[in-house]
């Protein structure tokens, strides 16, 4: 059978990605050694990574929460954004996740600036209370508690603390208000709390690209 062309959004991501994501053997490795490792293939993609970066840098944050971890593909994109002295706090319930992260990291040369807490985002959220506010909060871990994790995000920040979710499109199913999938039901009911909620300003960017087709919610604390 012949292969199908990539879509033009992969063939974009791949010719913008060269330029401005070029291969760095610390991101690179990171990449491989999840795959190595069996994690799912689910990390943000480079020029995503560096849209991270680039809201680290924009808002100057020096205190940085992720709730997802994965094999720190992202914690890295955010680790390596921070002024000097500035920490990463990044939650994930799997112990095998985190132990690839931490191998990552620690070859990456950025472990100083990060701890990793394991265990059910729910149970390892209330221990930050005493380490808020966050300047930046990045959710992505399991999409059906999200509108519980955008509940702690608020207690765990200030005003001005931006919030960015990934994976809120789910290829458009996030627009069918008939869906059962918990996934999409999780984070229609999350955008409801994000139109309601006076203390934040929110928008969505869709996105295409290497993942295909989804989306980041942004989100600033006005008060
Ligand atoms: N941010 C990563 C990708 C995260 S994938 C990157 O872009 O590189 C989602 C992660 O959330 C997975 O590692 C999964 O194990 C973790 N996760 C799922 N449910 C969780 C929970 N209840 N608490 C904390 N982490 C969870
Ligand atoms: C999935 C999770 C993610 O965080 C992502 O970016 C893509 C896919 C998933 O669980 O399928
Ligand atoms: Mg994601």
């Amino acid at each position: 059978m012949e292969r199908a062309d990539p879509p033009v959004w992969a063939k974009v991501d791949e010719y913008f990605s060269s330029l401005l994501t070029p291969a760095e053997k610390a991101l690179d490795e990171a990449r491989k050694a999840n795959r190595k490792s069996g994690l799912p293939a689910i990390d943000v993609s480079p020029l995503q990574g560096k849209f991270l970066e680039f809201l680290v840098r924009v808002s100057a944050a020096r205190k940085v929460l992720e709730i997802g971890t994965l094999g720190g593909y992202s914690t890295l994109w955010l680790a390596r954004a921070l002024p000097v002295g500035g920490r990463v706090v990044t939650l994930e319930l799997d112990p095998h996740h985190a132990e690839v992260a931490r191998g990552n990291l620690r070859d990456a040369g950025v472990l100083d600036r990060v701890e990793i807490r394991v265990g059910p985002a729910n149970e390892t959220l209330p221990g930050l209370v005493n380490s808020a506010p966050f300047d930046l909060i990045f959710i992505d871990a399991d999409k059906r508690s999200y509108p519980e994790y955008l509940g702690w995000a608020l207690k765990l920040a200030r005003v001005g603390t931006i919030l960015i979710a990934d994976n809120v499109v789910r290829q458009g199913k996030v627009a069918n208000p008939k869906s059962k999938d918990a996934n999409v039901r999780g984070v229609q009911r999350f955008t409801e709390m994000l139109a309601a909620e006076p203390r934040l300003s929110a928008t969505v960017l869709q996105t295409v690209g290497a993942k295909g087709y989804d989306g980041f919610a942004l989100a600033v604390v006005v008060s």
